[in-house]
């Protein structure tokens, strides 16, 4: 069988595209450890605010710079609606929905999750540069979801 040189060529190129991205793949997830962020535990989101660690949803200082976030999505705010912390602290976020399904993002972070009645969701963030970080859903949740942010303040 005939194969033209340029359809050689393309297929060649195709085929060394596919090989490098499998091989970035396969390193992101073995060398760098990357992982999808998944759900850490159930909960009932009908009683979840009256569940620990939610019925009372805050900062928590759990190291000399490191910090527990325990927050509620409800349409259309987080609580708490801002944390203040000092530079260089590590945040880990406990997260759930209590209502429909919302997103997180922090400006300017990597920050980035889906929040699902029923699950917790949960990520780290080090806040090295002090400032305001605007914290937003971003997943359309209603009439009310542009107006769904809170603050992370870093000082
Ligand atoms: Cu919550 Cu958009």
């Amino acid at each position: 069988m005939h194969i033209h040189r340029y359809e050689r060529a393309i297929l060649l190129l195709t085929g060394a595209f596919l090989a490098i991205a499998g091989a970035a793949l396969v390193y992101s997830v073995l060398i760098e450890n990357h992982r999808l962020p998944g759900p850490v535990r159930v909960v009932d989101p009908r009683t979840v605010r009256q569940t620990a660690p939610f019925d009372n949803p805050g900062l928590t200082q759990t190291g000399p710079s490191t910090y527990q976030v325990t927050m509620l999505a409800q349409t259309w705010s987080f609580t708490p609606q801002q944390i203040e912390i000092p530079r260089d602290s590590e945040v880990n976020f406990q997260i759930t929905s209590v209502d429909v399904i919302h997103g997180f993002t922090i400006q300017g972070t990597d920050a980035n999750l889906m929040l699902i009645p029923g699950q917790v969701s949960s990520t780290s963030v080090t806040f090295r540069t002090p400032g305001t970080y605007l914290l937003m859903c971003h997943e359309y949740c209603g009439v009310g979801h542009q107006a769904m942010f809170a603050r992370v303040v870093v000082q």
